[in-house]
């Protein structure tokens, strides 16, 4: 199955789910690969720390030079991931086209609600000749921990709202955890199996493959 993730604003954590999504895959055994279409290279850039700790499993990313349909031939009955950011919009369409869903994070603010909004009106246009739809998961990532704070709960609600797509009830929220674990090239349950970011990821990954055995 090809699962793009994507949005048209930078931060709201494209590279960060596909990087622990694509080694949660892994640690349960599955064939994954990813696809970093992005010209900032950043799920490249973390993949390749990685490698060079030597940290098992190894996750293979390849960039746009790589011919996809062979790709996606060779892992047919595999997971392929696709990390796809506005610097690329001509890559952007074209992943969405061959997508069997979308999964699109969401930080919580009013402009990422309108650029969500903007990203699903650019998927639409990119489906228009197609007959079949993939399936669009929205959800929320960096929500506030702090319990004072409305945005993370006005945001869900606006995204509730959009026709056409599966608002996901799995947040992510704004933790240091994300960071560190990105910049060591581990997933966030390597690095704090115990921490809430984990089960964070966990639950999502879950969610988004409910066949699959708890891998971590
Ligand atoms: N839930 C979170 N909590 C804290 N930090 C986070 C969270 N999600 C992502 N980050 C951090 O925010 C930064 C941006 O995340 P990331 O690179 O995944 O976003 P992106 O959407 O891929 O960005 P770009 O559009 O630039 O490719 C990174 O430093 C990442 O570690
Ligand atoms: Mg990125």
């Amino acid at each position: 199955m090809i699962t793009v993730i994507g949005n048209l604003k930078g931060g709201c954590g494209k590279s960060t789910v596909t990087f622990n999504l694509a080694i949660w895959l892994a640690r349960a055994g599955v064939d994954v690969v990813a696809f970093d279409l992005d010209p900032q290279a950043t799920l490249s850039d973390v993949a390749e720390v990685r490698q060079e700790d030597q940290v098992k499993p190894n996750i293979k990313v390849y960039r746009p030079d790589t011919d996809p349909e062979k790709v996606f031939r060779e892992h047919a009955d595999g997971e392929i991931l696709v990390d796809v950011g506005a610097s690329n919009l001509w890559a952007m369409r074209q992943a969405i086209r061959v997508s069997h869903r979308i999964l699109v994070p969401v930080p919580p603010s009013q402009a990422d609600v309108w650029a969500t909004q903007r990203f699903l009106t650019m998927v639409d246009e990119a489906l228009a000749k197609q007959n079949t739809r993939p399936k669009i998961f929205l959800f929320l990532n960096r929500a506030d921990t702090h319990p004072g704070l409305m945005e993370s709960d006005e945001t869900a609600d606006a995204l509730k709202s959009l026709p056409g797509v599966e608002f996901i009830p799995h947040r992510l929220y704004q933790r240091t955890l994300y960071r560190r674990s990105f910049s060591e090239g581990r997933a966030v349950f390597e690095l704090g199996p115990n921490q809430k970011a984990a089960e964070e990821i966990i639950g999502l990954a879950q969610f988004l493959y409910p066949d699959l055995p708890a891998a971590s």
